[in-house]
């Protein structure tokens, strides 16, 4: 991921420059998703796992990701932060609890791949108000893309 984002220019040439706000398949199968994300600007997504190893590379814009973990309560609390620019790969380990942001007023392009079937594995996000988990409704996630795009 590394190598591939260290030449953001090669990326978007090969993906194409970002349009719109939405999760575009590069690849997908029962053991290896591989995700084209852009997300819109501004746009922020709740805290959720993912059950499975990613890595992250962002080949333009940023992308604001903070770490959380969990308290007795069934609530999760910030324990750290990353902020990725153009250029910047991120290894997320197996149990990882992140939200991310897009903190600036273009679309951000980035890279996700994983370690497993991303849209079937069974997980969990976060209520962002109340911080309590629930289980991952994969097309709510897709519907606020599309609320990106109508914005
Ligand atoms: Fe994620």
């Amino acid at each position: 991921m590394t190598r591939a984002v260290s030449e953001p220019g090669a990326v978007l040439k090969g993906l194409g420059e970002p349009q719109r706000s939405g999760v575009q398949k590069i690849y997908h199968s029962r053991d290896l998703t591989i995700l084209n994300v852009i997300w819109g600007p501004r746009m922020t997504i709740c805290p959720h796992n993912h059950q499975m190893w990613a890595v992250i590379g962002i080949y333009t814009g940023r992308e604001d990701n903070i770490f959380w973990r969990r308290l007795p309560n069934g609530k999760v609390e910030a324990a750290g932060a990353r902020a990725l620019c153009e250029k910047d790969a991120e290894p997320l380990g197996h149990d990882i609890i992140h939200s991310v942001t897009n903190p600036i007023s273009r679309l951000t392009g980035a890279i996700h791949v994983y370690g497993g079937d991303f849209f079937a594995a069974e997980r969990s996000e976060w209520d962002p108000e109340t911080l309590r988990e629930h289980p991952y409704d994969v097309e709510k996630t897709l519907r606020l893309f599309e609320e990106a795009n109508r914005q």
